[in-house]
């Protein structure tokens, strides 16, 4: 089943990532704990490469999942970083000692942080409106540098998403509109301090039709080619991240190359000099490698129509059920359990009716107090969306190689939770 991870295996009920017992990993980490099988990540990063090719510019989104370790994992494969803080920039410092192969995105970029990207030699900015175009130009100066930008527009195209996750469209505030690009293009293309170096769109999340993509893509160059005048080295044809990615049963993605030759045909149609492709998967990337592992609390019976079980996680490391509606498969991986079903409610710890986990959950009729349950497709926007909600600590990151079980973040302390209290 393409939702979880590729080297997860049962045996007796009991789940394994690379051969290491979920079970001995959530006695000797504690729960919540998310967990990542890293050779699936490391399987997806060679298969976007070898899809796409060596030439294109990866760019994986840190807003769906980042720490350190994973970044230099990236680097180790020659990918950069997407990011949209100074937060996930200096993760990214942090980790690989240059912001070279960092793309800079977001709607509100404060003069610190493009400070911090343009001080440390950062590689690409995306202008997501006019107005940036000034304060970049004043902080490219002051730097004495000409930074490379692309710009963001937005197609009014978006993709077949749930509207919490469409970034194109009229109604969305990502990007500037057509009608303004040619403005802002021939204002970075005026500028000393700026060089423009292409065009970026992200039509959303979990876009299943490689069309949307190709139709992108034939805007954005048939955009260039109305502008060629202003355009004065090679290009980048950035066409953002959203490659789908299955939360459960047998729903496939397509064949990453079909996504790489839309992209290219979508170009291509319009522009026939010299580019380079970037890409800015994050999902496709992490989440089906990722877990959350939780233990059962109270069963509770006598609320609803059917049975709670109270579990020690919830909206604070998975706020995506509350957020979206979405739904995560779970399954109850301690040993020896009835291979009979029922349903359950499956709630969370905080002060929120609306903090289910799963409305419906399938699972062994001897559920207990104390089980390991396993939330799968849990990779992406759960830890990179956390929070201290309740004061409840983060829970600890974990990922397991064939070889062995390493950290990758630490679990909060109760002191963490008010450390920056005065
Ligand atoms: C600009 C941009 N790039 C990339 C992504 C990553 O999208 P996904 O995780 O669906 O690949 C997002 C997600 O919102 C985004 O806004």
């Amino acid at each position: 089943m393409n939702y979880l991870p590729r080297n997860l295996t049962f045996n007796d009920g009991v789940a394994f990532i690379n051969n290491h017992s979920l079970l001995e990993v959530s006695s000797e980490h504690g729960t919540p704990l998310y967990v990542y099988d890293w050779e699936h990540i490391k399987n997806n990063i060679l298969e976007f490469t070898n899809a796409f090719g060596d030439d294109v510019l990866y760019r994986y989104a840190a807003k769906a999942f980042i720490c350190r370790k994973l970044v230099e994992l990236l680097n180790d494969n020659n990918w950069g970083v997407d990011v949209v803080s100074g937060g996930e920039m200096a993760t990214v410092l942090s980790a690989v000692d240059t912001l070279e192969n960092t793309l800079f995105n977001g709607t509100y970029k404060t003069k610190e942080e493009i400070n911090f990207f343009m001080s440390n030699n950062g590689g690409h900015i995306s202008v997501d409106n006019i107005d940036e175009i000034s304060i970049l130009q004043d902080i490219a100066n002051k730097n004495k540098i000409k930074q490379p930008v692309i710009l963001r527009i937005n197609l009014d195209l978006g993709a077949e998403t749930h509207p919490m996750v469409l970034t194109s469209g009229y109604d969305q505030q990502f990007g500037i509109s057509i009608d303004v690009a040619e403005k802002a293009l021939k204002e970075v293309y005026n500028s000393d301090s700026l060089l423009f170096s292409g065009i970026h769109v992200h039509i959303g999340s979990q876009i299943k039709d490689p069309e949307r993509f190709r139709k992108a893509m034939e805007e954005c160059s048939l955009f260039l080619e109305k502008n060629k005048a202003s355009v004065e080295r090679e290009i980048v044809f950035d066409a953002g991240g959203g490659f789908f990615s299955p939360y459960e049963g047998d729903e496939d993605s397509e064949d990453l190359t079909i996504y790489a030759d839309s992209i290219r045909s979508g170009i291509e149609k319009n522009w026939s000099t010299d580019y380079k492709i970037m890409i800015e998967p994050g999902r496709a990337v992490i989440n089906n490698a990722g877990l959350i592992l939780y233990t059962a609390g109270a069963i509770k019976e006598d609320r609803g129509d059917k049975p709670f079980i109270l579990v020690d996680g919830g909206m604070s490391d998975n706020p995506r059920p509350a957020l979206y509606g979405s739904e995560h498969k779970l399954f109850n991986i301690s040993p020896n359990k009835s291979k009979d079903e029922k349903v359950f409610a499956v709630s969370g710890r905080h002060c929120e009716s609306g903090d289910l986990l799963v409305e419906d959950a399938q699972l062994p009729i001897d559920t207990n107090t104390g089980d390991i349950l396993m939330s799968t497709s849990t990779g992406a926007y759960t830890f990179a969306m956390a929070s201290n909600y309740n004061r409840v600590p983060k829970a600890k990151v974990v990922g397991i190689s064939k070889s062995e079980v390493f950290d990758l973040v630490k679990r909060q302390s109760f002191e963490d939770t008010f450390a920056q209290d005065l």
